[in-house]
């Protein structure tokens, strides 16, 4: 799968910023306009075509996202779509602005910055409630649909800057997790999280994901990895088979042994020791919260990421927002005219006065997940003011700098409308802070002039 330039279309989607690759898939931001004329933020993740070709894997695949997308809830983000366009299997899902808890916890590594165990606290409960709520889904003849997330892992687990918590890629490793398909590197990046009986392929029910859920606590308790693999290589499947799992270290929280009791039962060996659901381990929890008076709503976690985070949080959206520019004035038209010479670049930007500097990012008020457009663009005009973009944070592998460089490279052949974001040759009615500013500058050189030449 060639990795044609941004934006770009992509069936009944408007992709402009790549947000992550991994050994199995390939994932984009992208848009798509409803039938109302509104636009959804969706992300779309493109399987990599060494497993789209397998008839298997994809059949899989399709089986489980099709049951992804009966979930509804606040706790799990939202499969939107399932289907193939030029042969690239995807699923669209809702997207979730923030981090994944990976790079939370990195982020907070590299500002030496702890997560204070409220937070951790509150993932963990609001995990285990979209994980209660899939266990339990059943279909429309009231029968159990049995699904099993199989990779509840930090990188699964995403955290909008509102604070809000939802598990994503629900079921899908039952595809990805085919022997036959997955490369051994990603059989390995899956380990450290994985129950005893799902590593050495047993079948495996909720108590599997409720394993998972007790690792990840635990890391975020102990501020480590559990298995830490030789030479600091990934855990391998015979750690995770093993289930060998120390104990807790004592950091003085209130009512300690029970909070490391819970995390404990959650991660025994024996599955019939563990806790029997999701409800059950998160009511304890809950219990424990409440005794222990380490309370946190999603509302002080989003406040307490924009305190720590606002520089990172502008920077993606200023990045994101000037991808989006670039399609913000219409759909693409590609005319092609029998004899008009190729395609040229984009006219690129006129020489322009250095751009004022920008105000230390102010703390930012919690956004909604889909921004309205109006917001959008007022930034997106600051964004564009301010010369250079910062380089994204490490939301995906790849950064959004590319994306905007992309969006620069847009052809722009007959027909198709000037972007402001390629330039500021923008037609729109409302000239960016720029042109005001060139405007003013040739203003001050006439009258320059003028006075000279008197
Ligand atoms: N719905 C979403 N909204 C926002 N970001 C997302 C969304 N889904 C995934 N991402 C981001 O894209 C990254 C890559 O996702 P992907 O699922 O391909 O790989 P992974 O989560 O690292 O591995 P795997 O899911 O195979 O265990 C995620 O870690 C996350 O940061
Ligand atoms: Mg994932």
């Amino acid at each position: 799968m060639s990795e044609d330039p941004l934006p770009r279309r992509f069936g009944p989607y408007h992709l402009f910023d790549k947000i992550g690759e991994g050994g199995m898939a390939r994932l984009y931001l992208g848009h798509r306009k409803t039938d109302l004329g509104g636009e959804r933020l969706v992300v779309v993740k493109q399987v990599l075509p060494m497993l789209a070709d397998s008839d298997e894997f994809c059949r899989l695949l399709t089986q489980e996202a099709k049951l992804a997308a009966r979930l509804s809830h606040r706790n799990i983000a939202q499969v939107v779509d399932l289907g193939r366009e030029d042969d690239v299997l995807y699923i669209a899902m809702e997207y979730v602005e923030g981090f994944d808890l990976r790079d939370l916890l990195r982020a907070c590594s590299k500002k030496q910055l702890p997560l204070p165990v409220q937070y951790a606290l509150l993932i963990a409960v609001e995990m285990l409630r979209g994980l209660d709520y899939a266990h339990k889904k059943q279909d429309d003849s009231g029968e159990a649909l049995g699904i099993v997330h199989r990779d509840v892992s930090p990188s699964n687990v995403l955290i909008s800057f509102e604070g809000d918590v939802k598990l994503c890629d629900f079921g899908i490793a039952l595809a990805f997790g085919a022997e036959a398909f997955l490369p051994e590197a990603g059989v390995q990046g899956k380990a450290g999280y994985m129950s005893p009986e799902a590593a050495v392929g047993a079948p495996i029910d909720e108590r599997s994901d409720i394993f998972s859920a007790g690792v990840i606590l635990w890391e975020l308790l102990n501020g480590r990895r559990l298995y830490r693999g030789e030479d600091r290589q990934a855990p391998t499947l015979e750690m995770a088979a093993a289930a060998v799992i120390p104990a807790l270290r004592h950091r003085g929280y209130p009512l300690e042994e029970e909070l490391h009791a819970i995390v404990m039962r959650a991660l025994a060996k024996d599955r019939d020791q563990r806790f029997p659901s999701a409800a059950e381990m998160r009511a304890e929890l809950e219990a424990y919260v409440r005794e222990s008076s380490l309370f946190a709503s999603p509302l002080k976690f989003g406040q307490w990421l924009t305190e720590h985070f606002a520089d990172e949080i502008l920077a993606r959206r200023r990045a994101r927002e000037v991808a989006a520019k670039a399609i913000a004035a219409g759909p693409l038209v590609k005319l092609t005219v029998s004899g008009a010479p190729p395609p040229v670049a984009a006219t690129p930007a006129p020489a322009m006065p250095p751009a004022p500097a920008m105000p230390p990012a102010p703390a930012m008020p919690p956004a909604p997940a889909m921004p309205p457009a109006p917001a959008m663009a007022v930034t997106a005009a600051m964004a564009a003011a301010a010369a250079p973009m910062p380089p994204a944070p490490s939301m995906g592998a790849a950064a959004s700098q590319p994306a905007i460089d992309a969006a620069r490279a847009v052809p722009r052949e007959l027909g198709e409308r000037a972007s402001p974001a390629l330039g500021f040759h923008s037609t729109i009615s409302r000239p960016p802070l720029v042109a005001w500013f060139a405007a003013a500058a040739l203003l001050v050189m006439l009258v320059v002039i003028a006075l000279l030449s008197r």
